[in-house]
């Protein structure tokens, strides 16, 4: 595992080098997902202003912003570079209801906003005591009532998909060294005593399924290599959410 300064720099390396689409994550049809799941949840709750926690390239907030431009949309990372490759991309969109700020989660928000969502963020904490700080201020920015829509991976699915590879003799996915997933339970044990839970779906698992386990044994017998553009991913990520065959969940919290 890394500690947190190492992943600061692999972030920050990361953007440095890429502003590309593939800069945050190469799976670019997982993103496809996160942000039409957002999107369902935001139209639901009718927000006005919305904070993304860690939110890399930008891309994912901006499509937002597109989608709601009655709503107020602030994107924080970080990482220096990756602020600046979403204010890059704000600018060629000319998007006018989003703005990008260099601030860590550790150090806490300095306003509030109705609804907070992560994809993927959090999991950059090397250790539970500092995720659960990061939560703690999530929680502290939030309008009362406010919902966190937490998109994150957890060990679960991640064991999951790993056995069903393993039984069709596909090598198990290691967790990158960069990342710590969240245990589902203990998560929940600490989260509920400040908020209510308002919905727990896996919106990786049917995506998963056919992108990991039935696209990677094609590959393995046809002796390809796996293409993140490939019509599986393209086609799995409009298959509807089922199982828990995928690391990657949504928590939607309520702010009690
Ligand atoms: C896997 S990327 C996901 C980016 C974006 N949310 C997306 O969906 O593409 C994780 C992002 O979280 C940012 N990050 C990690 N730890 C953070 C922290 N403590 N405060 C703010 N940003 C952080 C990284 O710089 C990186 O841009």
């Amino acid at each position: 595992m890394m500690s947190f300064e190492e992943i600061r720099n692999y972030w920050e390396g990361r953007a440095a080098g890429d502003s590309s689409v593939q800069s945050t994550t190469q799976d670019v049809f997982l993103r496809e997902i996160e942000l039409n799941t957002l999107s369902d949840r935001i139209r639901a709750f009718s927000p006005r202003r919305v904070a993304d926690v860690g939110s890399g390239d930008g891309r994912t907030t901006i499509g937002l912003a597109r989608k709601f431009s009655n709503i107020q949309f602030f994107g924080f990372d970080y990482s220096p570079s990756m602020v600046d490759n979403s204010r890059e991309v704000l600018a060629s969109e000319g998007i006018q209801n989003a703005a990008f700020e260099q601030r860590d989660i550790c150090n806490g928000l300095s306003d509030s906003y109705d609804l907070i969502y992560t994809t993927r963020c959090l999991i950059n904490l090397p250790a539970w005591a500092i995720q659960k700080d990061a939560i703690r201020n999530i929680h502290g920015a939030l309008t009362p009532g406010g919902i966190y829509l937490m998109i994150e991976n957890f060990l679960e699915g991640q064991e999951n998909f790993n056995r069903v590879r393993r039984s069709f003799d596909l090598p198990e996915i290691p967790i990158r060294e960069h990342n710590y997933y969240f245990q589902r339970q203990r998560l929940l044990d600490y989260a509920t005593a400040i908020f209510d839970v308002t919905e727990e779906t896996n919106i990786s698992s049917a995506y998963y399924l056919v992108s990991r386990i039935v696209y990677s044994k094609i590959c393995q017998e046809s002796g390809t290599h796996p293409d993140y553009f490939d019509a599986h991913h393209r086609y799995a990520a409009g298959l509807p959410f089922c199982g828990e065959f995928g690391p990657v969940r949504l928590i939607a919290f309520r702010k009690r």
